[in-house]
């Protein structure tokens, strides 16, 4: 098969993969693991430059005696939520599974248990489909470079010099976990892998065997783009010749693309924004800079708007709880989803252009308007002009009507409405969504 039968082999079997997670749009990532225990986010090693000697009281002392999966996986699937996204191994090499191939794990420790397994039963009872993340990185292996490594916690001290460190034993490790998690615990929907740096990238990590060996068992699986990659350097998904490891996905970090994201025909393609509710990852006693629900709601529509996904992060405590200020976002965003959700599954872009007073969604000739801005006037809807069938209210299903308004004359490609009247004030002051049903099959839809 010549290269460009190979690429478009490669992009139509990503497209569809990627069908259930471009519809769902909404997924929980959790971060959690040791680092829930000093409570100063999950690179406190690399930062404090800690040594596994030092930060092995953690290991010690791991009991997270609240840990009840149920209610974690009730509080995604009420916050409108459809897949969710766990560490079940991250940078500091602590393995929330039971790996035969280690003992750094979480079945070694007072809790006793395989926080994956427990994970994934929850979610999956809920409906939701479920991701692992396992991290690339491992800052307890010692195989894995130490000193002069980008990021390694002993990056700076000689005294971890790398002789003698076989790297292929580290890989032989890092594919084992990967099989191991993709062989003993059932479906897994997402495989998502952190990160890629300086050389530290696709064959280092001998990632078409990887990605071969995911495929083989869990042909369905959707892999992230981190094998090449990072939040910012995105690799060759982005590329009109994706690599066989470039991943089904991009994931830009804690930002939401200015235009989406494309590849180099402009074709768009799969991405999902990851972003932690406050500034933290892993649990982190200290940070109370929480994103209010209207945040969370309204990067949720852009992403949307722009043909991506949201997962939103969730850092559990040392005990197993959510934070009390996440419990509370949760609940209000799902309080948003559950009157408004038509509007984000199976959405996508619109061909319209962003109005002055929000943002579009749009699936097939259902065009939903986000109106986040109150307006003097009637609500322009520009361009809208004969082309409307009909308009609800999303939120309790009742009609709008566009209408002539006798201030309004000579706007007559635009479309004008109000809600019984007035314009003002919204009925929601989050995102008050109307649904608006385009006449004759007319989507203008992006791809
Ligand atoms: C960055 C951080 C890592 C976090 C990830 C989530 O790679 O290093 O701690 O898990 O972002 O996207």
């Amino acid at each position: 098969m010549d290269q460009t039968a190979q690429t478009r082999a490669l992009i139509e079997a990503r497209t569809q993969r990627t069908r259930w997670f471009l519809h769902d749009r909404f997924g929980m990532f959790l971060h959690w693991g040791l680092y829930a225990i000093p409570a100063r986010g999950e690179w406190v090693r690399n930062r404090e430059r800690i040594s596994v000697e030092d930060y092995e009281p953690f290991f010690q002392e791991f009991n997270p005696t609240h840990f009840d999966p149920n209610q974690w996986a009730r509080a995604a699937k009420e916050a409108g939520m459809r897949y969710a996204v766990l560490t079940a191994k991250h940078h500091d090499g602590f393995c929330l599974f039971d790996s035969a191939l280690t003992d750094y794990k979480s079945t070694n420790t007072p809790c006793k248990r395989d926080l994956v397994r427990e994970f994934l039963d929850a979610f999956r009872a809920q409906g939701l489909k479920v991701g692992l993340y396992y991290s690339l990185l491992d800052w307890h292996h010692p195989d894995y470079p130490h000193y002069g490594d980008l990021h390694h916690p002993m990056r700076d001290n000689p005294a971890y010099g790398n002789e003698g460190r076989n790297f292929d034993n580290y890989l032989q490790y890092l594919h084992g976990q990967v099989r191991e998690l993709l062989t003993n615990y059932g479906k897994i929907d997402i495989m998502w892998f952190d990160f890629s740096y300086e050389n530290m990238a696709g064959e280092t990590w001998k990632a078409q065997e990887l990605v071969d060996m995911a495929r083989s068992l869990q042909p369905h699986l959707i892999i992230d783009n981190r094998l090449e990659g990072s939040g910012d350097r995105k690799g060759s998904i982005e590329t009109e010749t994706p690599s066989p490891f470039a991943g089904d996905f991009a994931c830009p970090e804690q930002m939401i693309p200015p235009e989406g994201m494309t590849d180099g025909a402009g074709h768009s393609i799969p991405w999902e924004a990851c972003i932690t509710l406050n500034d933290n990852w892993g649990y982190c006693a200290h940070d109370h800079h929480y994103k209010s629900a209207k945040m969370i709601i309204r990067s949720l529509v852009e992403c949307v708007s722009k043909n991506g996904n949201l997962l939103l992060n969730v850092g559990p405590d040392a005990k197993g709880e959510f934070p009390p200020e996440a419990i509370e976002i949760l609940k209000q965003v799902g309080q948003w989803m559950r009157r408004n959700s038509d509007s984000i599954y199976g959405c996508g872009a619109s061909g319209f252009p962003k109005p002055e007073w929000g943002r579009y969604t749009q699936q097939g000739n259902k065009l939903y308007a986000h109106i986040y801005e109150e307006c003097m006037g009637p609500i322009c809807l520009k361009g809208l002009a004969g082309k409307i069938d009909s308009m609800r209210l999303v939120q309790d299903g009742s009609e709008l009507q566009p209408g002539n308004f006798w201030n309004m004359n000579g706007y007559d490609n635009d479309a004008f409405f109000t809600f019984g009247g007035s314009s003002y004030p919204l009925p929601d002051q989050q995102d008050t969504v109307v649904e608006i049903r385009l006449r004759n099959g007319e989507t203008n839809k992006t791809e």
